[in-house]
């Protein structure tokens, strides 16, 4: 059975373990405030998901998705990560995080900030651009017509292909933007992040992102 580790459990983290639970995957979930805050949310999710810290959902996943508030990205435990596929979700909202002036500059994305962060690790972006909510309700089987799709980024090609084999398991078809630096293209305010598409119209949208500094 795949171990997936999560580090945070809010809306986004609570709801892959939904996903993933749902799909027949262990879970092993922590947030800020120690695995005694999650034991409703486990109790919830049944006995193949465990609360535990940060450092231990990242020893036991075999995949890990970073779902944080991204000004707490460098909280993230880099050792146990390393070597693994690390899924971020992460979104750049200053208002919230305080300023990053690599970001408001765009000479960076999230995604390369975390893959800093984690230098033996493999990031793939996925999940930034659909609401939590969704996640349980969007997904449909591998071959539906007009499946909803999301988009990843990422480095490492073999982590893409797992990250893309696991979206497909949770009902997903998936658009790759390519390497990290791309992920810009489905940022806040770029014309996928948010509503329900397609692959078809994803690609689109991806084609048609315009960078801050152009809007
Ligand atoms: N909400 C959405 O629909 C959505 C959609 C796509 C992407 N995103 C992005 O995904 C990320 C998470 O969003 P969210 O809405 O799920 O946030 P959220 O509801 O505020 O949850 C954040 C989680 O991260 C945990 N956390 C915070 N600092 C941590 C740390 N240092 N170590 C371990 N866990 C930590 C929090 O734990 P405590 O509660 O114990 O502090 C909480 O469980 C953000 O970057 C967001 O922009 C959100």
């Amino acid at each position: 059975m795949t171990t997936l580790g999560l580090i945070g459990a809010g809306h986004i983290g609570s709801q892959i373990a939904r996903l993933a639970v749902s799909r027949g995957f262990a879970v092993v979930i922590s947030n800020s405030r120690g695995p005694e805050t999650l034991a409703t949310l486990v109790a919830e999710l049944g006995p193949s998901a465990r609360a535990a810290t940060a450092v231990d959902a990242a020893k036991a996943g075999d995949i890990v998705v970073v779902t944080v508030p991204l000004k707490n990205y460098r909280d993230v435990p880099v050792a146990p990560l390393a070597g693994k596929i690390v899924i971020d979700t992460n979104n750049y909202y200053p208002q919230r995080d305080g300023h990053i002036p690599e970001l408001d500059n765009e000479s960076t994305t999230t995604a390369e900030l975390l893959q800093a962060h984690l230098p033996t690790s493999k990031v793939v972006k996925a999940f930034n651009h659909i609401y939590a909510a969704q996640l349980t309700t969007d997904g449909q089987p591998t071959g539906s017509k007009n499946r909803r799709a999301l988009v990843i980024a990422g480095d490492d090609p073999g982590a893409k292909a797992t990250v893309t084999d696991l979206l497909d398991q949770f009902g997903f078809d998936t658009v790759d933007a390519g390497p990290l630096k791309e992920g810009w293209r489905i940022q806040r305010d770029t014309p996928g992040y948010g509503p329900r598409r397609t692959a078809e119209e994803l690609r689109r949208d991806l084609a048609a992102a315009k960078r801050y500094a152009d809007q």
